[in-house]
Parts: structure tokens; C-alpha cells; sequence
């Protein structure tokens, strides 16, 4: 199977680093140029807790280089989404299949839009990683990885994803309700991401005082409200002592949302808390909270230039 891993970041680079354990044919795709030929020159270095290890792996930015795909992990920002399927254009033929582990809500409608449902199988992971350096990582939390698809059907590309993941030593499962894990894992980055940003706390440490543990509870329990309204079944009975553990067992990890501000990028604000607060609007329910944290994030982004700065 040839495998291509979109996107350099953190969880592309963990992925793609992780599934050069396997026998299929890996490949990392990244728009930026430097970055590809960087990785493809020096391979990418995954520090451990108890061990850092270093592969090799193909890198490119021209997917010509790579030819049609079985495989395409999409593992960009959700804002980039559009853009990246123009660029995988080339790698598609009938049978390639598009796995997206991205956090959000959208991605897999857009992906869809363009590819088609049936290419499309959607996915979350709790793995915790933390872009260092070009191709440089630190796997600071592991966590599970679930993948299912739009119309609940288990096509056997996706066992084999399954069995692929699983080999390499990347915990993998299947569902059949792929709505409901996006959603589950939408009710997750919620209550971390836009708060540790603010904070700049690490995940572990929002549990531990009470200003950020009520702040966290409250984005939590006015996104689980809406799920409930829109009837989606979350994949646990208690959205609040789930997050609570997703912050403990990633403790070291900086959310992804932190390490884009702290690098002074753009976020996925917009297909996490920006979510709740549409649909909040929508369906008349009120989520000051999350407004709060949606309007904190789009100011820290606009003012990336001015912070920091005395006048
Ligand atoms: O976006 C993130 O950082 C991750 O989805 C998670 C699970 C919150 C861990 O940091």
C-alpha cells in the first residue's frame, strides 16, 4: 500500500514517522518546499519519554514525485483543508482512500464535497505531540486513534488502516458512528484547546487550578448541550470526566492551539469553539463561555504583531 501522510506538523509527523515501522510505502507531503527536502535529507526524530528514535522517511513537495496513492492521511490544519486537496489532485485514483485526523467539525464535509463520500473516512486520535523542529517531535502523550466512516460501513481498506496502525504500535480502533467521534473529540478540544492557549498552560495543569477547571467545565457542558439538541450520541457517558482525563494522561502536552499561538499562527478556532458558538447562535442556545474563549483566541491571532510589546 502507498501510503501518503499530508502535512509536516506535529500529529503528521508523529504519524508518518510511526508508519515508516511498517512494510508499505510511506510518503510526507508538505506544501512548503525547505521543509520537505529538509525532512527528506535528515528523516524525523521522535523524543519519547523513555527513548528518542529517528527514521527516514520520502518527503516532497511536488506530488508528482510520489505518483497515485492508496492511502492519503490528511493531517493539516482544517482551515488548509481546501487547499491541500487541490494539491493531493494528482495522487488520486479510483480507489484511493482519504483518512482525516484532523480536529474540528467540517473537514470531512468539504473533503467529501470534493472526493465524493465514498473516498472518505474520518478519524480522530488522541495522541499527544508537540512540533519541536522541522522534522523534530516530541511524543509527549500516547492516546487512541478511531476511524469509521460517513455511511457506517467498515470498507476493508479501513481494516487494513486499522491493522496497519495497530502493527506499528499506533492504537487503533474502528466505529461505526463516525458523527458521534468527531463530535466526542470536538467536546475535547473545546474544554483544552482555546483555554491552554489563553493560559499557556499545559494540558495537564488546566485540571489543577480552579479558575481554568470552571472555565474548562463550562465550555464542556455548553457544547455537550448542544450535541444533545442535535441528537449526537458522544462516545462517552461523561463529556467532563473525559476531558478532565485527555488533560491527564497528554499532562506535558502544549494543545495543538497553544503551539500555533506561541509560534504566532493561525488556529482552528473557527472548527472547534467558533463551532459551538454558530450552532449556539442557530439553535438559540447560549454559550457565553465559549463566545468568550472564540473571542479571546480571534484577538490574540489579530494582534500577533502589537503583544508583547510596551508603549
Ligand atoms: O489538539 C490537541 O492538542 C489534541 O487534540 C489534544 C488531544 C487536545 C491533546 O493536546
Amino acid at each position: 500500500m502507498k501510503i501518503v501522510v499530508v502535512g509536516a506538523g506535529a500529529i503528521g509527523s508523529l504519524f508518518a514517522a510511526y508508519l515508516t515501522k511498517s512494510k508499505e510505502e510511506i510518503w510526507l507531503l508538505d506544501k512548503n518546499k525547505e521543509r520537505a527536502a529538509k525532512i527528506n535529507t535528515t528523516g524525523i526524530l521522535v523524543e519519547e519519554p523513555n527513548d528518542n528514535w529517528q527514521v527516514k522517511i520520502k518527503a516532497t513537495a511536488v506530488p508528482s514525485d510520489i505518483g497515485k496513492a492508496d492511502l492519503i492521511l490528511l493531517c493539516v490544519k482544517s482551515f488548509s483543508t481546501k487547499l491541500a486537496l487541490e494539491q493531493i489532485s494528482p495522487l488520486l485514483k479510483e480507489s484511493t482512500k482519504i483518512l482525516s485526523l484532523q480536529n474540528g467539525v467540517g473537514n470531512l464535509e468539504i473533503i467529501s464535497e470534493f472526493s465524493g463520500e465514498d473516498r472518505v473516512i474520518g478519524g480522530i486520535t488522541n495522541q499527544g505531540a508537540t512540533w519541536i523542529d522541522v522534522g523534530r517531535i516530541h511524543h509527549a502523550g500516547v492516546g487512541e486513534t478511531i476511524i469509521g466512516t460517513a455511511n457506517g460501513k467498515t470498507p476493508v481498506e479501513m481494516r487494513s488502516i486499522r491493522e496497519i496502525f495497530n502493527q506499528v504500535g499506533l492504537e487503533t480502533k474502528m466505529s461505526r458512528d463516525i458523527k458521534s467521534l468527531i463530535w466526542s473529540k470536538l467536546i475535547i478540544n473545546v474544554g483544552i484547546n482555546a483555554l491552554s492557549a489563553i493560559t499557556r498552560l499545559p494540558n495537564g495543569l488546566l485540571t489543577e487550578f480552579e479558575g481554568t477547571k470552571r472555565i474548562l467545565r463550562d465550555a464542556v457542558t455548553e457544547a455537550t448541550r448542544i450535541a444533545k439538541r442535535k441528537r449526537i450520541k458522544l462516545i462517552f457517558d461523561d463529556p467532563l470526566a473525559k476531558v478532565e482525563a485527555v488533560c491527564e494522561n497528554t499532562a506535558p502536552n502544549l494543545s495543538s492551539m497553544l503551539q500555533d499561538v506561541l509560534r504566532k499562527k493561525r488556529t482552528e478556532i473557527d472548527f472547534i469553539n467558533g463551532v459551538i458558538v454558530r450552532l449556539g447562535q442557530e439553535l438559540g442556545i447560549a454559550v457565553p463561555t465559549n463566545k468568550l474563549l472564540l473571542d479571546l483566541i480571534k484577538t490574540i491571532e489579530a494582534s500577533y504583531e502589537q503583544s508583547g510589546k510596551l508603549t
